[in-house]
C-alpha cells in the first residue's frame, strides 16, 4: 500500500527514527485490511489456528482504531481518514446485526456476523471503548469542518435512526450495573476496567450529545456517569493493592485471588485525558503501580535474567493462559509492558519509560513483529502472532511518550 510512504514524509520528526513505530503502524493497518475480511473489520491477529484469532473483537478494534485516530490527528493522512470512515460504516452495520448478547457481543466473524460459539459474554467494555474512539474522531472531524457528517452519520440523535455513538451511549447507560466479562474474557462480575471506560464514555458522551443538540440524552448520560463514578470510588480502592481488579465476581475462575491485574492500568491509559475521577498521582494509584510492578518483577524469571531494562508485565499473577491453552503458565504481554511506559509518560515520568521500550525491543524479534506474549523464562515471543493490539499499544505508548 503506497500510503505508508506518505506517512514517512508527513511525520518524520519522530517517526523516522523509530523503526518499530513505523512497523507497528504498517502491521496494524495490514490486520485492518485483510482481503477476505468484511471492510472496516480488524482481525485480532492473522493467526487462524493455535490460537484462532481470525475474528474481530470490539475491544481490540476500538483500541486499534483509537491508535489510528491518534496518528491521523497529527498526520492528517487521507488514506487513514478513509479507513476510519470505512470503520464507522462497518461498526454501524455490526450494531444492527443480530448477536447473542446485543451490543455486548465481544467477538464477530470476519463476514460481520456475530460469533455464536460458547464465549464469555457479554463484555460491556466494547461499546464504551468504541464510543470514546468515535467521539474523538468526531471532534477532530468537526475541527476540520465536517460537522455535518458527524451529526448525521456518527451521532445521529434522531430516533429511530440512531448513529453508532448514540447507540453505544444508550447501551452503556442502560447496562453498566449488570455483571459482564472483563477484558480477559474469564470472569463475570463488576470490574474496574469496564466501569472506568463506561464512566468515561458517558462523561464525554454527555458533552458530545449536548453539542449535537440532544440535551435530554446529555442530561441522562451525565446522571448515569455520576452514578458509575460513585460506585467506582466506593468499591475499588484498596489498602493492599491500591486498585482491585473486580468489586464483584459472579462467575469466576476460582484461582484468581490476589486482586492484582494490569487492567486498572489499561483503564487509566485508555480513559486519559477524559476521566476526572482518579488522578494519576493519587496515592492509591501509586500504591497500585508499585504492587503491580513488584509482583511481576518477582514472578517472571526474565526480569532478573535480563536486567537493566524495565519490568516485563503480564495480565495478572495467577494467569494460566500461555497463548495457546489455559493449562499453562501466564507470561508477560507486550501490551501490558507498554502500558507501564504509557502511564509513566502520562504522569510526568517520561524518563523511566525508556526502560519499558527497551524491554519490548529486546523481546521482539527485531523485524518489527510483535506477538501477544513473550516467554517468562526464555524471553521468546509466543501466542497469537502479530497481535493487532500489541501494535496498537506500541503506537499509543510512543505517541504519548513523544509529546
Ligand atoms: C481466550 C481468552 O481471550 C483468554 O483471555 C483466555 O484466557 C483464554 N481464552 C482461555 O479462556
Ligand atoms: C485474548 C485477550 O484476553 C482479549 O482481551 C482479547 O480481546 C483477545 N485475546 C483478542 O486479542
Amino acid at each position: 500500500m503506497n500510503f505508508f510512504l506518505a506517512l514517512f514524509l508527513i511525520i518524520p520528526a519522530f517517526a523516522q527514527s523509530d523503526f518499530q513505530f513505523q512497523q507497528s503502524l504498517k502491521r496494524l493497518i495490514r490486520n485492518a485490511s485483510m482481503p477476505d475480511v468484511s471492510p472496516g473489520m480488524v482481525v485480532a491477529s492473522p493467526s487462524r489456528t493455535n490460537p484462532n484469532y481470525y475474528y474481530d473483537w470490539v475491544r481490540d478494534t476500538s483500541l486499534s482504531m483509537k491508535a489510528l485516530i491518534d496518528v491521523w490527528e497529527i498526520s492528517k493522512n487521507p488514506a487513514i481518514e478513509k479507513m476510519l470512515y470505512i470503520w464507522v460504516d462497518s461498526e454501524t452495520r455490526r450494531q444492527n446485526t443480530y448477536t447473542l448478547s446485543g451490543l455486548g457481543e465481544p467477538k464477530y466473524n470476519i463476514d460481520g456476523t456475530g460469533f455464536e460459539g460458547p464465549w464469555g459474554r457479554p463484555q460491556n467494555d466494547g461499546p464504551a471503548l468504541r464510543a470514546i474512539s468515535m467521539i474523538k474522531f468526531g471532534r477532530l472531524l468537526i475541527d476540520s469542518g465536517k460537522r455535518d457528517y458527524v451529526q448525521r452519520k456518527l451521532y445521529g440523535g434522531m430516533i429511530p435512526a440512531m448513529g453508532p455513538v448514540k447507540k453505544d451511549l444508550e447501551y452503556t447507560a442502560h447496562h453498566w450495573r449488570e455483571p459482564n466479562f472483563e477484558p480477559w474474557e474469564e470472569e463475570m462480575g463488576l470490574h474496574f476496567y469496564n466501569m472506568l471506560v463506561q464512566y468515561t464514555a458517558l462523561k464525554v458522551g454527555s458533552e458530545f450529545a449536548f453539542e449535537m443538540g440532544d440535551g435530554g440524552a446529555a442530561a441522562f448520560y451525565k446522571h448515569e456517569a455520576y452514578a458509575i463514578g460513585e460506585y467506582i470510588r466506593k468499591n475499588f480502592l484498596s489498602e493492599q493493592v491500591g486498585i482491585k481488579v473486580s468489586a464483584v465476581v459472579t462467575r469466576g475462575l476460582g484461582y484468581k485471588h490476589s486482586g492484582i491485574d494490569v487492567t486498572p492500568l489499561l483503564a487509566l491509559n485508555h480513559t486519559y485525558p477524559y476521566q476526572d475521577l482518579i488522578s494519576l498521582n493519587d496515592p492509591y494509584v501509586k500504591k497500585y503501580l508499585e504492587v503491580l510492578k513488584s509482583t511481576f518483577q518477582n514472578l517472571y524469571g526474565i526480569n532478573s535474567t535480563y536486567r537493566g531494562m524495565g519490568v516485563a508485565i503480564g495480565r495478572y499473577p495467577e494467569d494460566r493462559y500461555d497463548g495457546y491453552t489455559t493449562g499453562g503458565k501466564g507470561n508477560p504481554w507486550f501490551l501490558a509492558t507498554l502500558a507501564v511506559a504509557e502511564f509513566q509518560c502520562l504522569s510526568g515520568n517520561k524518563r523511566s519509560s525508556r526502560g519499558q521500550f527497551d524491554r519490548v525491543h529486546f523481546h521482539s524479534d527485531k523485524t518489527g513483529q510483535l506477538d501477544e506474549q513473550f516467554n517468562d523464562t526464555t524471553g521468546f515471543m509466543q501466542g497469537a502472532y502479530e497481535l493487532t493490539w500489541s501494535h496498537g499499544a506500541y503506537i499509543t505508548a510512543s505517541l504519548k511518550c513523544q509529546k
